[in-house]
């Protein structure tokens, strides 16, 4: 029997629903055996963040767990396969139904729960820093919520391909996870304005930024020359204020990121990516997802609440088999 959260008013649900009928060509079916909480679902849920068309409306933007059947073409997978994939919705389930390019082999040495950790962040952080941002060796960077489950994907790849990272975080708990991680600048937002100290850490080539609002005007003040600001949230609010003189001066650019609408393609180039450069360092344990605790998926309610009081330090999982 296929189960799924359901969304009923303020309530959540585990329900039975329809089973996966057929594979199309080029997908993929997964028993799912661990999922993960993301921001986004919490957006999801409250009605601002709807799925792209065409996809599940069930939460869930990533999973780990067992291959069940494929489709016509695919032959990269075969039944049995343990697997972990980045979706674009349906991933509080206990089956969905995925285009095979973005579905890759669970890194070697590691478990389906370490790998239900991994899709989400590692593709934003690829996509982020490296694709849209272009950042090379050396360059600085800054990045908001640096505790995130993904800020701890962002500061490990950073670090791990000669990246300093500048980490802000909302407590010293959090800040002491992110100098393990590899972070060598810090700012606790609590005390306010981050600009000062980041100044004098030299500035910063690119700025990862899930805050936008007041954020921004301050991201400029400390955006090096050439320097790169990626918006790929809206925690501070939607509306802001830009130097425009700033940003000519200093000839910034100021980038809108999003990985969830993008065509199964270009998730399927990020996947590829992460599969060439992402996954040899998983593997040697360079890097590693950082999980802070599970629920079983039954209590996705409980896990969805302590994500929204911002406690949680990296990922937090839901056991569904
Ligand atoms: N565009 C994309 O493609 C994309 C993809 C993945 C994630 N994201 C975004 O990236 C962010 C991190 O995602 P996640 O799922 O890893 O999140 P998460 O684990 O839920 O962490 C979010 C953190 O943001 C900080 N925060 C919350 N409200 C804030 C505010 N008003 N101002 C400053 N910081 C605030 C909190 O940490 P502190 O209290 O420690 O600051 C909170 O723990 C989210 O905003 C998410 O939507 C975007």
């Amino acid at each position: 029997m296929t189960k799924a959260i359901r969304i009923n008013g303020d309530a959540l649900s585990w329900e039975d629903c329809e089973p996966i009928s057929e594979v199309p060509e080029g997908h993929v079916a997964i028993d799912i055996a661990w999922t993960a909480v993301n921001r986004a679902d919490l957006m999801q849920r409250a009605g601002v963040y709807p799925p792209p068309p065409g996809a599940s409306d069930i939460l869930g933007l990533e999973a780990s767990g067992v291959v069940s059947r494929v489709g016509k073409g695919v032959t990269d997978f075969k039944p049995g396969d343990a697997v972990c994939a980045l979706l674009t919705g349906g991933g509080y389930a206990s089956e969905v139904v995925v285009p095979a390019v973005q579905v890759l082999p669970v890194p070697k040495g590691y478990s389906l729960e370490q790998a239900a950790a991994i899709p989400e962040v590692f593709a934003t952080a690829w996509l982020n820093l490296y694709h849209e941002a272009q950042l090379k060796p050396g360059e600085k960077v800054l990045v908001h919520a640096a505790a995130s489950g993904l800020g701890t994907a962002v500061i490990q790849l950073a670090t791990a391909l000669g990246n300093p990272v500048f980490a802000t975080a909302g407590n010293e708990d959090k800040l002491e996870i992110c100098k393990r991680l590899g972070a060598s600048g810090f700012w606790n937002r609590s005390n306010g304005s981050f600009v000062e100290a980041v100044t004098q850490w030299g500035g910063v080539d690119m700025i990862l930024d899930p805050v936008g609002g007041s954020y921004i005007a301050e991201d400029q003040k400390v955006l090096n020359v050439d320097g790169r600001l990626v918006l790929i949230g809206l925690l501070g609010g939607r509306m802001a204020e830009v130097d425009l003189g700033l940003m000519l001066v200093k000839r910034q650019r100021l980038i809108g990121s999003t990985l969830r609408s993008r065509t199964v393609v270009d998730k399927g180039e990020v996947m590829a990516a992460l599969y060439q450069h992402v996954w040899p360092l998983l593997s040697a344990r360079q890097i590693e997802p950082v999980i802070d605790r599970s629920w079983p998926i039954q209590e996705a309610e409980a896990a969805m609440a302590y994500v929204a009081e911002n406690k949680n330090i990296g990922k937090v999982l839901l056991k569904v088999t």
